[in-house]
Order: C-alpha cells, then structure tokens, then sequence
C-alpha cells in the first residue's frame, strides 16, 4: 500500500458506485474512495469478492452482485443501490476483462465477450447510472486502457473494446456537458493485477512487439490508479470532462 501524508476526504456525503470492485484496480479505488469518506457500492460478478471488499471498508459499504454485460443484472444493481443509499454521486465503471489471442484464431464468441463487458458493460452502467446522477449532478469515471490509445498485439477485441469505451466517454461527455454531469476516462497500462497476470502470451507469439507496451519505469500498482479515480470522481476535478487520462509510464508519450 502506498503511503500518503494525509488522506484528504474528498466523498464525505458522496455515494460512489464502482464495478470491478472484487479485485485489482476496483478494489482499489472502492477503498480508497471509502478512506476518503465516501460510502461505496461495491459491485462485481464475483459477488464473493465485492463481499470481501464491502467487509474490508465496513459499515459505509455494501455488495452487489452484478454482471455489467447483462441488461437486466445492471438494471436490478443500480436500482438496488440507489434504493440502499438514497442517491448515486459517481459511477467508477471499472469491471473489465481481456486476453491476447492470435486474431485469426480467436472465436467469435471470445470476440463478443471482451466487447459485451469492456464496452456494452461500461455503456449499460452508464446508461442506467445518468438519470441518478442528473439528480445529484454527479459524474461518471471510465476505464479505457493504453489498448484504447495505441495498437497493442494480440489484442484485437480488448483494443477495439477499450477505444470505444474512450469515445463513448467522449460522447456522452458532450451529450451531457450542459445538464452537469463530467464524464471521464482513465487509460491504465502495467498494473499489476489478476488481469494483466491472465493475459498470456498466444503461442509462437513475437516478443520483441510486446516492448512498445512496456514502460522501462516498471510495473505501477493499483492503489496508484486508485488515486487517479479517486481525484476525477471528486469536485477538485470540477472543470475535467470528456478527458482520457493515462497512467502508463510514458508507453504512449
Ligand atoms: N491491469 C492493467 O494493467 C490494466 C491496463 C489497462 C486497463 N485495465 C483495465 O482496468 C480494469 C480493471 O482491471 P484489473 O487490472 O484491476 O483486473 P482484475 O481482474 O483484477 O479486476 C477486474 C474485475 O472485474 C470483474 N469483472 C469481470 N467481468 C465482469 C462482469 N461481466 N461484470 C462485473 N464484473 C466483472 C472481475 O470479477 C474482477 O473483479 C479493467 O477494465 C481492465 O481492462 C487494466
């Protein structure tokens, strides 16, 4: 865990939703929002896991399951968390998955999957979290990916998947700009989480590309990506909208 000087405490009064809350970058920002004095909705489709994180931050959290692919599931959540808490500040869509695949032997079924939750998952959240956050005039943070910004090998539904979520953002940003909801979008790159650990090389695949998605500062943790969640979510990044922030160590610069 990093350590900060102090913790400001930006999400007094806040209720922040965040999917992907299980593991990783979610966890993360779930907890560092909840330091922050916020009261969190954890949700994942690993229900356990959004246990876990909801037990860890304690009685200002509480768990969902929820599958951001599946209309209904995201429908059945938001509804659930805006009746618990009785508002909805941010929504942290967070929830995402991915694997490299040489691209002419990848399945369809595999390519539908990475767009149904990385894209539909992030545009379904979205959908159902705005009427609630016109409310509070709240704001939406994204997950898009270096894979959004730059080629990235192997990774044809992951990079497609994380370049829609960037203009998705972008749109609806625009869309909203004049009834007071921000909507952003973090591009991570080389966190070290289950995600990046599952990716796995194809076989035969040529080493030498994956150098271009490598930063020479190492790997970065997702409590540092947590921080920029947590400073985007917030009414510090008042006048921040439509914008793709990225956490990379320069690989796109
Ligand atoms: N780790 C990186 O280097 C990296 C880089 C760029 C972008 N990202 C993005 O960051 C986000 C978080 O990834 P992470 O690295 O923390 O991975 P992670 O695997 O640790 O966490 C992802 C979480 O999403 C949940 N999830 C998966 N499918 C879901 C679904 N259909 N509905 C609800 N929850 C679902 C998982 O159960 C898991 O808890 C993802 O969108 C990922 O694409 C990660």
């Amino acid at each position: 865990m990093l350590r900060r000087m102090s913790t400001p405490q930006r999400y007094a009064d806040k209720i922040v939703l965040v999917t992907g809350a299980a593991s990783g970058i979610g966890r993360a920002t779930a907890l560092r929002v909840a330091e922050e004095g916020g009261s969190v909705a954890c949700l994942d489709v690993a229900a356990d896991g959004a246990e876990k994180t909801a037990a860890e931050i304690g009685g200002r959290a509480k768990a969902y399951g929820c599958n951001v692919a599946d209309e209904d599931s995201v429908t059945a959540a938001v509804a659930a968390v805006v009746g618990d808490f009785g508002r909805l500040d941010v929504t942290c869509n967070i929830a995402g998955i991915g694997k490299f695949a040489h691209t002419v032997d990848a399945s369809k079924d595999e390519w539908d999957r990475i767009i149904a939750v990385n894209l539909t998952g992030t545009f379904l959240m979205c959908r159902a979290s705005i009427p609630h956050l016109l409310e509070t005039g709240g704001n939406i943070v994204n997950t898009a990916s270096t894979a959004g910004v730059i080629g990235q090998p192997y990774s044809a539904a992951y990079c497609a998947s994380k370049g829609g979520v960037r203009l998705l953002t972008q749109a609806l940003a625009w869309e909203f700009v004049d009834r007071g909801i921000r909507v952003n979008a973090v591009a991570p790159g080389g966190v070290q989480t289950p995600l990046i650990q599952n990716f796995g090389f194809p076989e035969g695949a040529n080493l030498k590309l994956f150098d271009k998605i490598t930063s020479p500062m190492g790997w970065c943790q997702p409590e540092e990506v947590a921080g920029l969640f947590a400073y985007l979510g917030s009414d510090e990044a008042r006048y921040i909208n439509g914008a793709l922030f990225t956490i990379d160590g320069g690989m796109t610069c």
